[in-house]
């Protein structure tokens, strides 16, 4: 009986052994098979129990069924281990994409995608029309250097915008340096930049920020952006430059657009002007054009001879026009905008409309 008692401890050790590597149900299926089956190794076993004493093999038959038992019971658990650790593992916080909304008839959510910001879609507007127009698009940087933003274009030393307190000079420099560098106050010294590298004729816009120490209201903000325009040539007259002008603003605001043109006076231009578009809004309290009808959009004029020496073009030989442009002042009468700080605060609310 000893030896069918060891036999018997065998086999439990083996499927031990076994049912700890099983990975399947399939591998415990074929385990059971082989030791609890028809033709198992237990089956085998119980067969010898004829070859043991009568007195002893009531005692073996129930060593036998006691380890079925415990051998079934071991299949089982086993089998629940394999189940849980073949489900999906959960990321710990992750939603459950499976779950559906408590009411399924509720609408989306949508995200909201992005576009450009209303200024820049108009700045690519105004380059549309003068690319129409023959002009191409010229760069500058922002810091540039006092004899680009001032010597270059005829502005005396002693000019006022030259001031500490009108304009922003890189930490460093002040306006009584040699050549200072600052921030532009205006897109011109891109004029002289192109002018210093090509020779004429040249017909270019160049769109850019500036900085001015204004104060800020309505109609001003310490950084805008203004797109110059020069066109060089032989006799090129000031009918050019209104007739430009003019084709502009009803291009980009409407047939019905007018357009004023005041004297004035530029350093870099001779003679000068600056002008107005007409106003869309619908009377006395536009905070944009004071109820006048008419919006100050910049400063033209024909390029002064004083600039064609200082970039090295004969005077006598080429003529040439310039003009300034506030692409804000622009935007705010194409969209009947009243305040040029809507378009600094980055408020969806305001950004959406358009
Ligand atoms: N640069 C001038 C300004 O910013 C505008 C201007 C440009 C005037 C070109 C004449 C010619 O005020």
């Amino acid at each position: 009986m000893s030896t069918q008692l060891d036999k018997l401890k065998e086999i439990e050790k083996s499927v031990g052994e076994l049912l700890a590597k099983a990975g399947s149900q399939a591998d415990l299926d074929q385990i059971r098979a082989d030791y609890l089956g028809r033709k198992g190794a237990l089956s085998e076993i119980m067969k010898s129990v004829k070859d043991l004493p009568p007195e002893e093999r009531p005692a073996f038959g129930q060593a036998v069924n006691r380890l079925k038992n415990e051998l079934d019971a071991k299949f089982a658990e086993r089998a629940e281990q394999i189940k849980t650790s073949a489900k999906p593992q959960k990321r710990a916080g992750s939603p459950d994409h499976r779950k559906l909304p408590e009411d399924i008839t509720l609408p989306g959510k949508h995200d909201y995608l992005g576009k450009r910001h209303v200024l820049l879609a108009m700045l690519d507007e105004i380059i549309e029309v003068f690319h129409g127009m023959g002009f191409s698009v010229a760069d500058g940087p922002d810091v540039d250097t006092a004899f680009n933003n001032f010597d270059a274009l005829n502005t005396p030393q002693n000019h006022p915008s030259r001031d500490i307190g009108d304009t922003f000079y890189i930490e460093g420099n002040t306006p009584d340096d040699d050549n200072p560098l600052l921030l532009r106050t205006h897109t011109s010294p891109v004029q002289i930049r192109t002018m210093l590298s090509q020779d004429p004729p040249l017909r270019i816009i160049a769109p850019g920020r500036c900085y001015r120490k204004d104060a800020i209201d309505a109609t001003h903000y310490i950084s805008f952006w203004q797109c110059e325009g020069l066109y060089v040539d032989k006799h090129v007259t000031m009918a050019d430059l209104k007739g430009v002008l003019i084709a502009f603003a009803r291009e980009i605001l409407g047939p019905e657009t007018q357009i004023r043109f005041r004297p004035h006076f530029f350093p870099f231009t001779e003679p000068s002007v600056e002008y107005d578009f007409s106003c869309i809004c619908k009377g006395a309290g536009c905070r944009l054009c004071k109820g006048s009808g008419w919006v100050e959009i910049s400063g033209a004029g024909m390029v002064d001879p004083e600039v064609f020496s200082a970039v090295g073009y004969d005077p006598e030989k080429w003529s040439g026009y310039a003009f300034g442009m506030g692409v804000e002042r622009i935007a705010l009468i194409r969209h009947g905008i009243d305040d040029i700080r809507l378009l600094y605060q980055n408020d969806l609310r305001f950004l959406r409309q358009f």
